[in-house]
């Protein structure tokens, strides 16, 4: 059986975390793992298998004889160092946005578009998709490709682990200050998160979107390998440590009813469908966090068009929306390409 060198930049982080644990529990055949971080966890050791690993830190030459990195260490770390990586003959899964719209780099749902995987081969990059655009087409392709999915207007709740470890601290710090009459420590957000819900993910661009809606509009657009979807989006940050969720409106050029729609996606890869209304049964955060999972419920017609559709779409953003992902993408690769 084939194993591979595999390297995980950022291993140190909130996505870094959860793609070592993530490697372990599916017994990814890793040959040797090197886990690379910056300066500041020089010393540090992480757990892998059982096995006491030390952390390295991230340099020009780290991916001499390693097959596989798994990036997640922000956006101008990966323009650093994935071509770096490439060229020493690393094929690189890349969490940022930072090539993510590169037309000629593939950007992967394993459950959605698998084929694009063949792509790595252009630069030696594939890109992870954002962690809301990733759920989102997971619960959308079996209905995209049964019914035609003209416009999508979705609404984001999203957890703060997203950001990283240092907003999932500064939530709990905040909500225990606020509950002990003490001013809360805004540093990671522009405000106030405990308590609060941001309509602003990530900086605003030109158009009054915030680059976080642009990535939901345009990275649908190319997973789904269609661009002529219209997509609009409100990413919004609520006071959750774990799981984001959605609201999804669609509309689609053939009729589909909602009992299709639980049919079609209770097949569906990935999906599992928890929609009883009457049982006070839906997807919330609270269950999704942990699991692999893309959980859909409240499923039901929008009577205010002919053919649209509403549902609430939950999974754990950290991993379906990052490190599973990755690692999904990384298994095909191992199995079919390298
Ligand atoms: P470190 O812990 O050494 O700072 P998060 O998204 O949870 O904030 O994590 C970010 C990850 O990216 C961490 O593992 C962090 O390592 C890593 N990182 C940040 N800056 C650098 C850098 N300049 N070189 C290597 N790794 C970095």
């Amino acid at each position: 059986m084939k194993s591979f060198c595999v390297a995980v930049v950022g291993a140190t982080g909130a996505v870094g975390n959860e793609m070592i644990k993530i490697l372990e529990e599916r017994n990814f055949p890793v040959g040797e793992i090197k886990l690379l971080a910056s300066e500041r966890s020089l010393g540090k050791n992480l757990e892998y298998k059982g096995k006491s690993i030390p952390v390295e830190v991230l340099k020009e030459d780290s991916f001499t004889g390693v097959q596989i990195g798994l990036f997640s260490a922000g956006g101008s770390i990966s323009e650093k160092f994935a071509p770096l990586a490439a060229q020493a003959g690393c094929v690189v899964v890349d969490n940022t946005s930072a090539f993510r719209m590169v037309p000629d780099i593939p950007l992967v749902v394993p459950e959605v578009n698998p084929e694009a995987i063949a792509l790595y081969k252009n630069r030696g990059i594939i890109a992870n998709p954002n962690c809301s655009t990733i759920q989102m087409v997971v619960a959308l392709k079996p209905i995209h490709d049964a019914v035609r999915i003209k416009r999508i207007v979705v609404s984001t709740y999203q957890a703060v682990s997203g950001t990283g470890k240092k907003a999932v601290d500064e939530l709990m710090n905040q909500t225990r200050a606020l509950l002990s009459f003490q001013d809360p420590v805004v540093k990671v957000y522009p405000h106030q998160i405990a308590f609060n819900c941001l309509p602003q993910i990530d900086v605003f661009v030109d158009n009054g979107y915030t680059k976080e809606e642009m990535k939901m509009i345009n990275e649908t657009k190319k997973i789904m390998n269609d661009p002529s979807i219209a997509v609009t989006a409100t990413t919004v940050r609520v006071p959750v440590f774990y799981a984001h969720s959605e609201s999804v409106n669609i509309e689609t050029e053939k009729k589909i009813t909602p009992q299709e729609v639980r049919d079609l996606l209770a097949k569906a890869p990935g999906v599992t469908v928890v929609d009883d209304p009457q049982q006070r049964l839906y997807p919330m955060a609270i269950h999704a966090a942990g699991k692999d999972g893309t959980f859909v419920g409240r499923i039901r017609e929008d009577e205010s068009i002919p053919n649209g559709i509403n549902m609430w779409v939950v999974s754990d953003n950290l991993r379906k929306g990052a490190a599973l992902n990755a690692v999904q993408i990384a298994e095909i690769l191992g199995k079919d390409y390298l």
